[in-house]
Order: C-alpha cells, then sequence, then structure tokens
C-alpha cells in the first residue's frame, strides 16, 4: 500500500488540497483510533506538502495542549490556552496564519528553522480537541488555500478519530 506521491506539486493548490483530502478521508476509513489517525495525518501532510519543516498535534488535556503525533523535530510539550500560536488558535477556535513567527508576541520557537506557521483548531461539534499545527521554514508560506485546505484535513481527522464524531450506532 502506498500513499502520497509526485503528483503533488501543489501549482493547482486548491486542486491538490482536494485530492489530499480523499487521499487522508482513503488512509482513515475503517480506523477510529485517534493516535494512529493522528500519526498517519501528520505524516502524510509532512511527506506531501512542500516547504514544511513540523507537522503534527497538540490535544487539550487537562485544560492545557500537550504535544501528540508529529513529524519534525522534538517540540515542547505543554502550552496552555491563549499562550503562543497554538494556545491563541485554541482559545479563539480559529485557523491562526502566522506569515513571520518573529512578529507574533509570545510565539514559541521549538524549531529554530521555523519561520511562519498555521495552526487549525480541531472541533468535534462545540468541543475543542487540539490543534493541528504546522510550521515552515519560509516567511509567508501559508495563505487562505492552506487555511481552507488544513481545515478540511482536520475535520476529515476528527470525524474519522473522535467518539463525539461518530455517527450513532444501531443495534
Ligand atoms: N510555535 C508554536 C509551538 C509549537 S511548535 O511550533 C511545534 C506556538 O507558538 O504555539
Amino acid at each position: 500500500m502506498s500513499f502520497a506521491s509526485a503528483r503533488y506539486d501543489f501549482t493547482d493548490k486548491a486542486g491538490d488540497y482536494q485530492r489530499l483530502a480523499l487521499e487522508l478521508a482513503a488512509l482513515l476509513r475503517g480506523e477510529r483510533n485517534l493516535i494512529a489517525n493522528a500519526a498517519n495525518t501528520c505524516a502524510l501532510i509532512f511527506e506531501v506538502l512542500p516547504e514544511v519543516n513540523w507537522a503534527g498535534f497538540y490535544f487539550l488535556d487537562g485544560g492545557e495542549l500537550v504535544v501528540g503525533p508529529f513529524q519534525g523535530k522534538a517540540a515542547c510539550v505543554r502550552i496552555a490556552l491563549g499562550r503562543g500560536v497554538c494556545g491563541t488558535a485554541a482559545a479563539e477556535r480559529r485557523t491562526l496564519i502566522v506569515p513571520d513567527v518573529h512578529e507574533f508576541a509570545g510565539h514559541i520557537p521549538c524549531d529554530a528553522a521555523s519561520r511562519s506557521e498555521i495552526v487549525v483548531p480541531l472541533l468535534s461539534g462545540a468541543t475543542l480537541l487540539g490543534v493541528l499545527d504546522v510550521d515552515s521554514p519560509r516567511p509567508g508560506r501559508f495563505d487562505a488555500v492552506d487555511g481552507t485546505g488544513l481545515e478540511r484535513l482536520a475535520a476529515l481527522f476528527v470525524a474519522a478519530s473522535h467518539p463525539a464524531a461518530r455517527p450513532p450506532q444501531s443495534g
């Protein structure tokens, strides 16, 4: 079984995010384990997206964010809600695109190579589960198309994995 191929060059960015969403849906189909699905989701994102040096999850745990599966350099483990890009996106429950992390007051550096960042909240209905965080060494790497594309991938991950997002069971 193989996932992700050279057909992703992101010259058709919206189209490639659509193809990636189909591929992620196939990758997650039939598996509900949150950690397994988080690991495969960030592996696919890290493999496919150009100019990315970190991609992974922070999950809400006891009122703060705790690092989950990721690809990239070892990262800070706990982030308080409202702190850094991740904690701010989580607290405000909205996608944050930071063109230059050096300009973001309170940015938490994990990999010194990171220059821009996008953080998407993971929501199951009104419940905040955590965030999906992607970093790039290039300033201004992420735009609104990345925002929409990554929000779609995050929604697929939540729908596939989170108990509260499961369809009602019959019988
Ligand atoms: N830069 C993030 C911390 C997580 S790392 O980038 C992996 C932040 O400011 O919240």
